[in-house]
């Protein structure tokens, strides 16, 4: 089958895109939590790293039990983040500054305060009655099934009222839509194409594989905890880790829902999709099904890069598994997002390394094929915050204490200007702390520095959008001692080695005869050090060399 390559309007196929956590980007009005004005202030910080778009996590009205994951009206802004009229400004300025923008649209549950559950609960025959995944209890009381939340506890929640359970993988408050009936997937499409005419440019849509359950409701079988799963499917602290998820979620009938999705998105010019796919060992086979035709989702995320493993073996495992699996869909990569520890803090053995692994981690992502995608902050080389049980605001780290300790470390505000109160976030108490060594990479301080982290990140996506091979060409693994990582990148004529040492000591690769060596290439941050045919590296370096 012919490699997927980008077409004019393929604006997302290699794209980088730069995640922005709304309520720590940038406070405007001193209530300690930041807004969309915030981000419209900050555009031109984002632009100035060359990326290509935006996605920003959700700012709809919601009760933020889970920070805005639970969202009680999706056609309208929480007033802690502005108005709609906000929105608008910061669509036209991003726009203007030639940035895309895609927003967070957590459509597989609501919040428990949104009126279409508030109407589903008040009986068993109201018009919206069927619109929640409702199950009458066992004769002995008990939930219908096994299944469980990833929150921590049953999936089920007893309602006094209907006198039955109903589900939720999240929280208690995050009720699970029904997607089996076809006027709440209408509802739901008429909040897409709410945004579609606003003008935004595509969706990353959250738990996108959660969306249908099993009608007949099977207890899911017991699984053998997979040592390799991360962040929502911990299952070390976690007993939904415990389970093969073979009827709560990933049921063959979202296919035909997400043809449905892409049809309307495809009504508008040159919008996009990038799904979350949490779906341990099966993760790859879900990313293949929603991604490959053109007819589904442009592309998806799993977890695989967002654990502690940063080695050749496990990057390369990684990518050719994906690229087994998927052969004609598209990936997008990350090390980062609101829901993973920091991955410098993941990646370093010491504090001394912390410049050096941030540099060679956006190095490597950027040299992969795919798109990718950034969490604020990372431009800075931030480690993940060391909070205090008392500062926790997530519900998942407060209920897994202290052996899990959430994703407030992740989410700790931006620092902008190091000499100001809260580093320049917020005039008044910020939500979570700015943790003193942040306020020391704060932006106005790094700016000034020409080896900075963030500097280093400029020129990184300069060098990625100066080669078009890194976008979309072919990326094809070279035989290495397993310690290192040596691939090719090609694309019409160019052809580039890359060849990565991701271990502490020095190290050499002797490339195989037949390939015919041309000049290094300098790469931003990493010189070149190729002698005699072989290429030898520092520990924690890269080389890159034509062919
Ligand atoms: C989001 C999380 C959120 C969960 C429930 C996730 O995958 O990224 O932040 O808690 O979905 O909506």
């Amino acid at each position: 089958m012919a490699k997927p390559r980008k077409k004019a309007d393929d604006w997302w196929r290699g794209a980088v895109i730069y995640q922005v956590y709304p309520r720590s980007f940038q406070d405007t009005t001193g209530d300690g939590m930041g807004d969309l004005r915030g981000i419209t202030k900050r555009l031109g910080h984002i632009a100035s790293l060359g990326v290509d778009a935006i996605w920003l996590s959700p700012f709809f009205k919601s009760p933020m039990a889970d920070m805005g994951y639970d969202v009680s009206d999706y056609c309208d802004v929480d007033p802690m983040f502005g108005t709609l009229a906000d929105f608008d400004a910061m669509l036209a300025e991003a726009h203007r500054l030639g940035l895309k923008v895609i927003i967070d649209q957590v459509i597989s549950h609501t919040s428990d305060q949104h009126p279409w559950f508030v109407e589903s609960r008040s009986s068993r025959n109201n018009p919206k009655a069927d619109w929640y995944v409702w199950a009458d209890p066992k004769p002995d009381g008990t939930a219908p099934n096994n299944w469980l939340s990833i929150f921590g506890g049953p999936g089920w929640e007893w309602d006094g009222v209907r006198k039955q359970y109903y589900m939720h993988n999240f929280l208690i408050s995050q009720p699970d839509l029904n997607f089996h009936n076809p006027d709440v997937q209408e509802a739901l499409l008429k909040t897409v194409r709410f945004w579609l005419d606003r003008g935004v440019d595509g969706f990353r849509l959250d738990t996108v594989n959660f969306y249908f359950h099993d009608r007949k409701l099977r207890d899911n079988p017991p699984h053998e905890p997979d040592p390799e799963a991360v962040g929502l499917d911990a299952p070390d602290v976690n007993p939904y880790g415990m389970q093969t998820h073979r009827y709560d979620k990933t049921q063959p009938e979202n296919v035909a829902f997400l043809k449905r999705f892409r049809a309307l998105l495809d009504e508008y010019e040159g919008r996009a999709t990038v799904g979350e796919v949490g779906d341990g060992a099966r993760s790859l086979k879900t990313v293949a099904d929603y991604t490959s035709g053109g007819d589904k989702l442009h592309m998806c995320y799993t977890f695989d890069l967002l654990g502690p493993d940063f080695t050749a073996d496990h990057v390369r495992k990684c990518v050719q598994s994906f690229q087994r699996a998927v052969t004609d869909g598209w990936v997008c990569w990350a090390f980062s997002n609101h829901d993973v520890n920091r991955h410098v803090s993941r990646f370093i053995r010491a504090p001394e390394e912390r410049e050096r692994i941030a540099k060679l981690a956006i190095t490597l992502l950027s040299t992969l094929r795919g798109s990718i995608c950034l969490y604020q902050g990372e431009e800075l080389g931030l480690t993940e915050a060391d909070l205090a049980f008392e500062d926790l605001r997530d519900p998942y780290g407060i209920r897994f204490w202290p052996a899990f300790k959430g994703r407030d470390g992740c989410r700790t505000p931006m620092p902008w200007q190091h000499g100001e109160a809260h580093a320049g976030f917020s005039t008044g108490k910020p939500w979570l702390p700015v943790p003193q060594d942040h306020a020391r990479l704060a932006v106005d301080v790094q700016e000034k520095i020409a080896g900075s982290v963030f500097n280093h990140y400029r020129a990184t996506l300069a060098f990625r959008r100066e080669h078009e091979t890194l976008h979309d060409g072919d990326m094809s693994f070279l035989h290495s001692n397993h310690d290192i990582l040596a691939f090719t990148r090609e694309k019409g004529g160019e052809k580039l080695l890359f060849v990565f040492n991701l271990t502490h000591e020095k190290a050499e690769f002797v490339p195989a005869k037949s390939l015919k060596l041309g000049a290094p290439l300098s790469v931003p941050g990493f010189g070149a050090k190729l002698k005699d045919g072989t290429i030898e590296l520092d520990g924690l370096d890269m080389a890159c060399v034509r062919l």
